[in-house]
C-alpha cells in the first residue's frame, strides 16, 4: 500500500502500509461448519454486524437489514428451516434485502446493485468474524418464505443469506481455487496476465 495513515477497525489502530492483516485474513478465511458450542460475546457479534453495515453500497443506498439470532431455541428452530446450516452455530446473522428501498433510492440499477451490496456485506462480515477469531459460514440453502415469516420480515424485505457463527472447532483445510491463470486475464478475456 502506498499511502500511509492511521486507521482504526474493531477498536485497534494500525499503521497502513506496514501491516498486511487484511490480505492475511482474506487468504486464511475458511467456511467453518463445526463449532465448539461456547457462546460468542455480544460485543463480537455486534462488530461482525457493524462490518456488514460498513460495506460499500451502490449509490450508498444500503438496501439491507441484518437480523441476529442467539437464542438457542430460536437457533434450533431456524436450523429446521435451513438444511444448509451444518453443525450447531451459536449465532446466526440473516442478511436481508429491502427491495423497496433499492427501487426507490437506487433508480433503474437499484435492484441489480442491491444483490451485489448483500454480497459485499456478507464478505465484510465473514472477514470480520475471522479477524475476531470466530468461525463463519455463508448459508444460501434455506426456505426463504419460512425464514421470512420466522424473522417477521416486512413484505418488501427478503432473506438472502444466513451467516452461521461460533467459535471454530478447527481450522478447515483450504477448499482450493481454480488456477489464477484460468480466471485472471490482462487487457482481454483469455489473455494471460
Ligand atoms: C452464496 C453462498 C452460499 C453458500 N451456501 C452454503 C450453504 O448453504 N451451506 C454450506 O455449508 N456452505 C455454503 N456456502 C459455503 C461454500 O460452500 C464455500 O464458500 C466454498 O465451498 C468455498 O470454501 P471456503 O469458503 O472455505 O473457501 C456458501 C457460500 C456462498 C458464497
Amino acid at each position: 500500500m502506498s499511502t500511509r495513515s492511521w486507521w482504526s477497525f474493531a477498536g485497534r489502530w494500525k499503521w497502513r502500509g506496514i501491516e498486511m492483516e487484511t490480505l492475511e485474513a482474506i487468504r486464511t478465511r475458511r467456511s467453518v461448519r463445526a463449532f465448539t458450542g461456547e457462546a460468542v460475546p455480544e460485543e463480537l457479534l455486534r462488530q461482525v454486524m457493524e462490518a456488514a453495515a460498513a460495506s460499500a453500497s451502490g449509490g450508498n443506498v444500503q438496501p439491507w437489514g441484518f437480523v441476529l439470532l442467539r437464542d438457542p431455541r430460536r437457533l434450533r428452530a431456524l436450523r429446521a428451516l435451513a438444511p444448509g446450516i451444518i453443525g450447531e452455530p451459536t449465532a446466526v446473522v440473516a442478511l436481508c434485502l429491502d427491495m423497496r428501498r433499492a427501487e426507490e433510492l437506487g433508480g433503474a440499477m437499484g435492484p441489480r446493485l442491491a444483490w451485489m451490496d448483500i454480497g459485499l456485506a456478507t464478505q465484510n462480515a465473514l472477514l470480520a468474524a475471522h479477524d475476531l477469531g470466530l468461525g463463519a459460514c455463508p448459508i444460501a440453502s434455506f426456505h426463504r418464505q419460512a425464514v421470512a415469516v420466522f424473522l417477521d420480515l416486512p413484505a418488501q424485505v427478503e432473506p438472502v443469506l444466513l451467516i452461521a457463527l461460533g467459535y471454530p472447532k478447527m481450522q478447515p483445510p483450504a477448499a482450493g481455487r481454480r488456477p489464477l491463470a484460468e480466471v485472471c486475464f490482462a487487457e482481454r478475456w483469455g489473455e494471460p496476465l
